[in-house]
C-alpha cells in the first residue's frame, strides 16, 4: 500500500512513554504528523501549557523538542476518536499495571485499558491502520487485539455490506529509562519491531532509519518482541537484586559492596551496568513486569520458572525492610517522638515520578514504628508525597520541606533514599548544626562521603560495608 499524503501518527497515552517518544519521532520527522491523544484533560492541558516547565513529564531536554515541534508537527489533544479515524499509524501507549483483583489479581496485567484502545480503534479507524504496540504487554495480547480489531462492525456481515477496514499489528516495545528518556529515545541501543507482515514492519523501521543506525534495528515476530520487553526488564532487576542480596552479606563479613562492584564490574561478561546497590528498585514498570512474567509462567505451568523469577521481587521487598529495620535498631530500637529526615522521594534521581519508589516503603515502616518525618525532595511536590503516604500519614507525623535544611532540624537522623547529585554537595556542616545529637546519616545509595561525614561528627551507615 503506497500512502501518498502526509504520514499521520496518532498516539493513544500521552503519558511517561508516549508523550517523550512522539516528541522525538516528531524531531526526528518533520514529514510526518504527530498527534498524542489522552483522556485524561489535566495531562492534555499540561503538555500544552505555555510555560514548559509544567509538562506533566520531567526528562531533560524534552521541554525544547516540545518547543520546536508542537503546533507544527506535534500535537496534544483529547480528541480521540478523531485522531484515531485519521491515522495511519497508531501507537499504543497507555497504562498497564498490576491487576487488582479478579483472576491473576497481584500479578497479571490489566489490559482494560489496552482492550478499550482496541476498541475505539476497531470503531473510529478508516481504511487500513497499523497498530503498534508500545506499551509493555504480556505475550500474545497482540492476538487479543487482533480478534478485537477483526470484529469491527463495519467488517462484520456480507461482503458487499463491508465497508472493508484492515489492520497490521506490530510489537514496538519501549526501552527507554526515566530521567534519560531524551538520550535513550535518541541514541537507543537497539529497537525493536515484531510483526508479520514485511509491509508494516519496514513502514515502522523507514520511520525509526531516520535518525537511528539501520544496524541497530532488530526484526522478530511478535511473540519474541512482545516477550523480550518483560525479559529485558527481569534480567535488570535481577542483577539489583543480586547485588542487594550480596550488601547485607557484605555488612556482616566486613566486605565493602563498592569494593565487591568493582571487582566484578571489571570482568567483562559482568559488566559494570545495573550493580549499583540501593534501597531496591522502584518505578512503575520493574516490579509489575516480572510479577507479569511469573503470572504467565504459572499460566503455562511453569511453576519452577516463576518461583525464580518471584524471587527478585522477594529481595527487593526484603531488602527495604531490611534498611528500615537496621535504622529503628541504630535508633535505640524506638522511633517514638523522633524525627527523622528523608532525602529524596522520586523512585531515582533526574525525575519527578515517585511510583512505587522505595521510600514509599520505608517512610511507612518508619512511620508506622511512630516515627515523625520531614521530607525533601528536589522534584517531588508536596501532593504526590502526601497521596502515597496517605493512608499512614497526618497533619503531625509528616511533613515536607523546600530545603535539605530545613527537613534536617530538630532531626535525629537524615535517611538518604534517592540518589540525587544535589547530595553529595549540601553543606553538611550546617545540616549537622540544626540537627539533635547523636546525629546519623543512613546513605542507602552508598555515594556519599562517608570519612567527611564522620569527620564533621556524624554516626554514618553506608548500605553494604
Ligand atoms: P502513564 O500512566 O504515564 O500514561 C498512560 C496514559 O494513557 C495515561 O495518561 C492515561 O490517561 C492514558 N490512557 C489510558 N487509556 C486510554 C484510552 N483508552 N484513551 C486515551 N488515553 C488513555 O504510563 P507510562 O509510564 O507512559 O507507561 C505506558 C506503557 O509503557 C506501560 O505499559 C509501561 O509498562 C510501558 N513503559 C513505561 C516506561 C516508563 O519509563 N514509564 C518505559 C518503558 C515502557
Ligand atoms: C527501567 C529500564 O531501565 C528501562 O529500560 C525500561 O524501559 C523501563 O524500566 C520500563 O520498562 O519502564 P526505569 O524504571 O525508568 O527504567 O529506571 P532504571 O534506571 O532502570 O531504574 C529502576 C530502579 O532501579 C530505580 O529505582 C533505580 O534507582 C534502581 N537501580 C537501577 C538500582 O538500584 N541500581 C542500579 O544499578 C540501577
Amino acid at each position: 500500500m503506497q500512502y501518498k499524503h502526509k504520514l499521520y501518527i496518532c498516539c493513544i497515552g500521552a503519558g511517561y512513554v508516549g508523550g517523550p517518544t512522539m516528541s522525538v519521532i516528531a524531531s526526528n520527522c518533520p514529514q510526518l504528523r504527530v498527534e498524542v491523544v489522552d483522556i485524561n484533560k489535566d495531562r492534555i492541558e499540561a503538555w500544552n501549557s505555555n510555560d514548559f516547565s509544567k509538562l506533566p513529564v520531567f526528562e531533560p531536554g524534552l521541554a525544547d523538542i516540545v518547543k520546536k515541534c508542537r503546533g507544527k508537527n506535534l500535537f496534544f489533544s483529547n480528541k480521540v476518536e478523531e485522531c484515531i479515524s485519521k491515522a495511519d499509524i497508531i501507537f499504543i501507549s497507555v497504562n498497564t499495571p498490576t491487576k487488582t483483583k479478579g483472576i491473576g489479581a497481584g500479578f497479571a496485567s490489566d489490559l482494560k485499558w489496552i482492550e478499550s484502545s482496541a476498541r475505539q480503534i476497531a470503531k473510529f479507524a478508516k481504511n487500513h491502520t497499523v497498530v503498534v504496540e508500545k506499551s509493555t504487554l504480556p505475550v500474545k495480547t497482540a492476538e487479543t487485539i487482533k480478534s478485537i480489531l477483526n470484529s469491527s462492525e463495519d467488517n462484520v456481515g456480507s461482503d458487499q455490506e463491508k465497508n472493508k477496514k484492515t489492520f497490521s499489528i506490530l510489537s514496538n516495545p519501549e526501552f527507554l529509562a526515566e530521567g534519560t528518556a531524551i538520550e535513550d529515545l535518541q541514541n537507543p541501543d537497539r529497537v525493536l519491531i515484531g510483526g508479520e507482515d514485511d509491509y508494516s514492519i519496514n513502514l515502522i523501521s523507514d520511520i525509526y532509519k531516520t535518525w537511528v543506525d539501520p544496524e541497530k534495528i532488530i526484526t522478530t515476530n511478535l511473540w519474541s518482541s512482545e516477550l523480550s520487553k518483560l525479559v529485558a526488564n527481569a534480567f535488570l532487576a535481577q542483577r539489583i537484586s543480586s547485588i542487594n542480596s550480596i550488601s547485607a552479606l557484605c555488612e556482616t563479613t566486613g566486605a565493602d559492596i563498592n569494593e565487591v562492584v568493582q571487582a566484578i564490574g571489571t570482568d567483562s561478561r559482568i559488566g559494570r551496568k545495573f550493580l549499583k546497590p540501593g534501597p531496591g528498585f522502584g518505578g512503575s514498570c520493574f516490579k509489575k513486569d516480572i510479577l507479569n512474567l511469573v503470572y504467565l509462567c504459572r499460566y503455562y505451568g511453569l511453576n519452577e520458572v516463576a518461583d525464580y523469577w518471584e524471587k527478585v521481587v522477594d529481595i527487593n521487598i526484603w531488602q527495604q525492610t531490611r534498611i528500615s529495620t537496621l535504622i529503628i535498631q541504630k535508633l535505640f530500637s524506638t522511633l517514638s517522638n523522633k524525627k527523622l529526615a528523608i532525602f529524596g522521594f522520586s523512585f531515582k534521581a533526574n525525575t519527578n515520578d515517585t511510583r512505587e519508589s522505595p521510600s514509599i516503603n520505608i517512610s511507612k515502616n518508619l512511620l508506622q514504628d511512630g516515627a515523625k518525618l520531614n521530607f525533601y525532595d528536589p522534584k517531588v511536590n508536596k501532593l504526590e508525597i502526601l497521596s502515597e503516604l496517605d493512608e499512614i500519614s497526618n497533619d503531625t507525623n509528616v511533613f515536607v520541606c523546600d530545603s535539605a535544611l530545613k527537613a534536617a532540624q530538630g532531626t535525629d537522623a537524615i535517611i538518604v533514599l534517592t540518589d540525587w547529585d544535589q547530595f553529595k554537595y549540601l553543606d553538611w556542616k550546617n545540616i549537622f548544626e540544626v540537627m539533635r545529637k547523636p546525629a546519623w546519616v543512613f546513605d542507602s545509595r552508598v555515594f556519599l562521603d562517608k570519612e567527611y561525614l564522620k569527620s564533621i561528627g556524624f554516626k554514618v551507615w553506608s548500605l553494604g560495608s
